[in-house]
């Protein structure tokens, strides 16, 4: 039996009768994804505790008055942008009973006003009016000592990184720069440092628990295997020159791999845009039309960032995907298309054509939403079996050379274990 550390303002929990394997991070008991004790507790450590969640895109939210609204793990959340261009972000709950506060996706309002009693709060979260407070022909209304500025939306703790929002509500995480550490951040500035145009939305939900895809994302071992079209019309594949970079504390990481022939078709093309038919064998080639975006190579890349996002960039199809709980069993998966502003009118057609591989409907993403689903249905009723997970070692370190390897998904694990206290 294992006790497990209780943060210092979590309220006191009974034991949880858990232990993990002692194989360690090849490992993972399949209990992980079923048990609610575990899921609840995931939502105390990881998603309200120390880390930083994507909230939406600085463009998301251009104009002074203009919110939106997602999650962090199950709690509903409120990101503003104020008359002084401060973004802030809060927990979407009235202070008055709880309602939430928000019920659109995205608008643009001069205040956020609760519709059960119309309690009223600035963009920033703050208290200003309360309906009837002095009450009605001096009969009823707040007691004399009600104080507004008592009273808000609960704030969350945000900081900008690449046109992308984030927050936390831990104030001893380090800022996201320093959570991402040195070649995490690096990468993402190489996709996403400069202003940014979105080019299509979309969601699904996917019927399996959320660790699952926070997997599916790193086990870079599966790609050419499940995703069989990669091989068939040689789009991708695993003997690439490319490799794996893991973070310091193994949780984030980068599977990269470059296209030889796409550098060296490049070179013959003064304008660098070219089909990339020369070695497909698909019989309309524009699907994957191409032009070659940096000077480094790398032409394929998934990057995750823990707990629950991730940014690809498959050729010029660049999107940040973000997956959020919805239950023990169940995930939405948020699709972002991106480009740059910068681009040209042909750029981003040919980034939405080439989202139709790893996007809305797309073969691999469709995939992907399967085969986490019969995960989740081959495991539900053995929760003491576990994973096994080998290949490519049995510690999770950086392999500069091999994408054979399921060292990002024991990563992953050893990340999970230390913010749990597994
Ligand atoms: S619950 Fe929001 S005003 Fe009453
Ligand atoms: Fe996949």
């Amino acid at each position: 039996m294992l006790t497990t550390p209780q943060p210092s303002s979590a309220p006191a929990r009974p034991e949880l009768d858990f232990k993990w394997p002692a194989e360690g991070i090849t490992r993972a008991p399949y209990r992980l994804f079923t048990d609610p004790e575990i899921y609840q507790l995931e939502q105390e450590r990881i998603f309200r505790g120390r880390s930083w969640n994507f909230l939406c895109l600085d463009v998301d939210i251009p104009k002074a008055g203009d919110y939106r609204t997602t999650t962090i793990g199950e709690t509903p959340v409120i990101v503003t942008r104020d008359h002084d261009g401060e973004v802030h972000a809060m927990v979407n709950r009235c202070a008055h009973k709880g309602a939430l506060v928000c019920l659109k996706k995205q608008d643009n309002v001069a205040n956020l006003t609760c519709v059960y009693h119309a309690w009223n709060y600035g963009l920033d979260g703050q208290l200003k009016g309360v309906a009837f407070r002095n009450g009605l022909r001096g009969q009823g209304g707040m007691p004399s000592d009600f104080d507004v500025a008592k009273h808000r939306l609960q704030p969350i703790r945000t900081e900008k990184f690449c046109g992308m929002i984030f927050g936390t509500f831990s104030e001893q995480v380090e800022n996201v720069e320093a959570y991402l550490g040195a070649d995490m951040a690096q990468f993402i500035k190489r996709n996403l440092d400069r202003p940014l145009r979105v080019l299509g939305t979309h969601s699904q939900t996917i019927h399996n628990n959320w660790k699952l895809y926070a997997e599916n994302l790193r086990d870079s071992y599966h790609a050419t295997l499940l995703h069989t079209f990669y091989t068939t019309f040689k789009v991708n594949r695993l003997d690439m020159d490319g490799g794996i970079i893991l973070s310091d504390e193994k949780w984030h990481h980068v599977s990269f791999a470059r296209r030889a022939k796409l550098q060296e078709a490049a070179e013959y093309s003064e304008a660098k845009v070219h089909s990339a038919s020369y070695e497909s064998a698909l019989e309309g080639p524009g699907l994957l039309e191409a032009w070659e975006e940096f000077d480094d190579g790398i032409t394929h890349s998934i990057q995750t960032v823990f707990p629950n996002m991730c940014i690809q960039f498959t050729l010029n199809s660049l999107a940040i995907r973000f997956f959020a709980p919805k239950g023990v069993d169940k995930t939405e998966l948020f699709w972002i298309y991106l480009g740059y502003d910068r681009d040209s009118e042909e750029q981003s057609q040919m980034r939405i054509m080439q989202s139709n591989l790893t996007g809305a409907a797309g073969l691999v993403s469709l995939e992907d939403g399967c085969i986490n689903e019969f995960v989740q249905r081959g495991t539900r009723n053995d929760p003491e079996c576990a994973s096994f997970m080998e290949m490519g070692g049995r510690v999770a370190e950086s392999e500069k050379n091999s994408r054979a390897t399921e060292t990002a998904v024991r990563g992953f694990w050893q990340g999970y274990r230390g913010i749990m206290g597994f």
